[in-house]
């Protein structure tokens, strides 16, 4: 199991009032450990008045050019991104477990791809990864980027892209999307609705053309977008999403499914150590774990990163929610501990056997 290293901030860029860029000092001995792939998220942990609180941000960062940066945008009441947006500073060490995460298409010089993206306000985070990455490494690819936000000045790499537009020479087409100011045509304003998608795909974005579709943003704007295209024909396989927000706190709202074991009993394998312990009906196995004194990893506790993810050696479990994992995941007994209540009286999970 991949541990978290103490990072230095090499730097603090503000890129917008709300938003900064982070980049990380990564000694050349973890460079091994913390390579990335586009798309992929750093998982960031630090204690703040007394608690310790984990939070995953994309890299925006083009993986060969081996800088590590990420962008927090600050949310009301959010108390990592108020922190980092507003305490954190050049030289400051922070606790960062290496890059994970799925959301990426191998990079493939010989093939000319037209891409496209669909990013909102801090969504553009891993696009910005993929879209450098894409671009510089596969020359005759094309990218097209659908870029929502409130106002101009609340667009997030606004100048970087506009560089990139200029770089790629006709190769990158940044559309933007505003919610809160007007524009003489109509099809910029407001949100990604499915009429919206529609009048996209009937202007300026041909999808028959289109070779694979990001999405990254909340979780009503992907699934609204990713449904739509799929009716108007576009093969799933080719579309790949992201969700930096998930809307309800899932367990809570479900009570944990059915057919779910009071009291089944546990061995959980972390880091080499076994800890059994017994989990209650409605409670998670990551939850358990935690209360059992177990290093078990984890970040958003909502189905999404995949940082909780363990493989099933023994014994069954229901797991509620599942953004992250793909069918090969499945195949190969891989579960969501955060998401996971056991359906067998004696359950074996094992974090390190994952890939
Ligand atoms: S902690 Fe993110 S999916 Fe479980």
């Amino acid at each position: 199991m991949k541990k978290f290293h103490s990072l230095e901030i090499e730097d603090v860029f503000k890129d917008t009032d709300d938003c900064v860029v982070i980049t990380f000092k990564v000694p050349q001995d973890l460079h091994k450990e913390f390579e990335f792939i586009q798309g992929q998220y750093l998982t960031l942990k630090k204690e703040i008045n007394g608690e310790e609180l984990r939070r995953s941000y994309s890299l925006c960062s083009n993986p060969y050019n081996k800088v590590w940066k990420v962008a927090v945008k600050e949310l009301g009441g959010g108390r990592f991104s108020t922190f980092a947006n507003q305490d954190l500073k050049k030289g400051d060490v922070i606790e960062v477990h290496p890059p994970e995460g799925k959301f990426y298409i191998d990079i493939d010089p010989d093939r000319s791809k037209d891409l496209i993206a669909f990013a909102a306000g801090s969504g553009i985070t891993p696009i910005m990864s993929i879209i450098k990455t894409h671009l510089s490494k596969e020359p005759n690819t094309t990218f097209k980027l659908y870029y929502l936000n409130k106002t101009t000045d609340s667009i997030i790499f606004r100048e970087e892209l506009k560089t990139l537009e200029l770089d790629y020479d006709g190769r990158l087409k940044v559309y933007h999307f505003l919610t809160q100011e007007t524009n003489d045509n109509e099809l910029f304003s407001g949100r990604f609705s499915k009429e919206k998608i529609r009048s996209i795909a009937d202007s300026i974005c041909d999808l028959d053309q289109m070779s694979d579709c990001f999405i990254c943003g909340p979780e009503e704007m992907v699934f609204t977008i990713k449904d739509e295209l799929i009716e108007q024909g576009v093969d799933p396989k080719r579309i790949h999403f992201e969700l930096f927000e998930v809307s309800v706190p899932v367990l809570e709202e479900t009570g944990g499914g059915h057919d779910t074991v009071d009291n089944a009993v546990v061995t959980a394998i972390v880091d080499g150590e076994e800890f059994t312990f017994q989990v209650a009906a409605g409670t998670s196995i990551l939850e358990a774990a935690e209360n059992n004194d177990a290093d078990v990893p984890f970040a958003c506790k909502g189905g999404v990163c995949c940082t909780c993810k363990a493989k099933v050696l023994e014994g069954s479990v229901n797991m509620i929610v599942n953004y992250g994992l793909d069918d090969d995941d499945l195949e190969n007994n891989m579960i969501l501990t955060c998401q996971s209540l056991p359906t067998s009286q004696k359950v074996v999970v094992d974090y390190d056997d994952i890939y």
